[in-house]
């Protein structure tokens, strides 16, 4: 027997919501309808409301003055899934194997999205109210950087108006360990293009006489990192707060991370800024990756050519105190002043997001802990996250308010790549977390 509102999970997992899609443009906004359908349903007022972008959904129940205000955030877009030829059954048809539900989206967000829904619809179904005025805002651009959130808060804030703000889009440090995640790193990021010739050459006939825009590039991005992988960027690293004391005690506690890590990635050994360790590096140190390189031919075979272009793409993670617009103008003129001869730059900036953190010792913090340990058990993991919620600050920002990180995505649960699955398990314990939350911060 599914748990209740299993189905309603695995209906919302059937929208292909793939935000960055033009082609999935109505299939994202279906998406959100649907959602509505549901919110309405439970007995809430909601409505989309419409952005230059994807819909957001707004939904209360009544508000009671003197009772707290907490805004529950989730987002209904997910990531492409490309490569599908990897996936073991259809991307966007859920299938349950072994206790987890497979799909595009089952754990980034729409299980744990829903899980709040289905907490949201027992305890209304019961009290025909819940303990606490509610706002849910659920939006469908998360995963392309909440190009038009921010925005939005800003022109809705008087309407936004709350004391916290909840959302389940974090993971959990191992199974049934409650995990209240207290950082998020920022994101800045860009793409280089490096072009030379006008044209594409004859590398027999031209070779040798033109810098190869495919190997500038390459020497380029080089240079963003010392051999050791501490980032070479001038300045990089200006403002990045050291990492507490009792950080390094509360993680080094949660045991030897790097078995698990080489286990998770399969790479053949770890790699890092010296000096940290492995969940120090992804939770508290900021990075500068390359998505993706590319130029000339990438066919069968071999072509004697020298492409006239090439480009990288690039992401820095980022920790407090970094801002992410000052980070893309160093990376900027880092790129200008590495770039080899007979080549010229392009430098395209892109989303940007802030990093997160707040105080989870604080009296909102505690009250997080004790709805998870409502739930999980005594021991709760008090953690940082590498990933990004490009919207957490701006709530911080523009509405005065902290988020509260409650996460239940596994460590291994494949967001962003075939496979994505969630646990059935962490459904059922997320519709609890939702009623001892909302509990607690009552
Ligand atoms: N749910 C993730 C964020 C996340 C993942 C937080 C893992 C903590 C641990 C979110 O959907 C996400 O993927 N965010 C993007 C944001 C980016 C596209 C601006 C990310 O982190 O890459
Ligand atoms: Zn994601």
């Amino acid at each position: 027997m599914n748990p209740p509102g299993l189905d309603n999970l695995l209906t919302c997992l059937r929208f292909p919501s793939v935000s960055t899609d033009s082609l999935r443009r109505d299939d994202t906004r279906a998406c959100a309808e649907w959602l509505l359908g549901k919110v309405r349903e439970m007995g809430l007022t909601g409505e989309l409301r419409e952005t230059p972008g994807h819909p957001v959904l707004l939904a209360k129940n009544k508000h009671i003055a003197g009772r707290r205000t907490v805004l529950l955030y989730g987002h209904y877009d997910v990531q492409p899934a490309e490569p599908l030829n990897e996936w073991k059954s259809p991307a966007f048809e859920p299938t349950i194997r072994d206790g987890r539900i497979y799909c595009r989206g089952a754990t980034d967000n729409k299980g744990q999205l829903m899980a709040h829904m289905q907490g949201l619809a027992e305890t209304l179904e019961k009290h025909a109210d819940l303990p606490v005025n509610l706002i849910i805002l659920f939006e469908g651009e998360e995963e392309i950087g909440s190009p038009n959130l921010k925005p939005f808060l800003e022109k809705y804030r008087d309407e936004l108006k709350c004391d916290m703000v909840a959302i389940s889009d974090t993971g959990m440090v191992a199974p049934g360990v409650g995990t209240f995640t207290y950082g998020l790193r920022g994101i800045a990021c860009a793409q280089a293009w490096v072009r030379g010739p006008t044209i594409d050459l004859h590398s027999g006939i031209f070779g040798g006489a033109v810098a190869n825009p495919v190997t500038a590039v390459a020497r380029l991005t080089a240079t963003l990192h010392h051999a050791d992988g501490k980032v070479a960027v001038e300045g990089f690293y200006d403002g990045v707060r050291d990492i507490a004391d009792w950080e390094r005690q509360a993680w080094a506690a949660l045991g030897d991370g790097d078995a698990e890590m080489l286990e998770l990635t399969g790479s053949p050994a770890l790699f890092g800024e010296p000096g940290y360790t492995e969940r120090e590096r992804r939770w508290a140190r900021p990075t500068v990756e390359v998505n993706g390189i590319g130029g000339g031919y990438q066919g069968e075979g071999s072509k004697t050519v020298i492409g006239r272009e090439a480009f990288v793409k690039l992401s820095c993670r980022l920790v407090p105190d970094q801002n992410p617009d000052v980070i893309l103008k160093k990376v900027e003129a880092h790129l200008r002043a590495h770039v080899p001869p007979g080549v010229r730059l392009e430098f395209v900036p892109g989303h940007t997001g802030m990093p997160y953190i707040m105080d989870p010792h604080s009296p909102l913090g505690t009250a997080a802990q004790r709805a998870l340990r409502q739930v999980f058990g005594e021991n709760v993991a008090l953690i940082r996250e590498g990933g990004s919620i490009p919207i957490v600050q701006a709530f911080k920002d523009v509405l005065g308010v902290d988020t509260l990180l409650l996460g239940l995505a596994l460590p291994d649960c494949q967001a962003h790549a075939p496979n994505e699955n969630f646990p059935i398990e962490n459904f059922v314990a997320g519709v609890r977390l939702n009623q001892a939350l909302l509990a607690e911060l009552a």
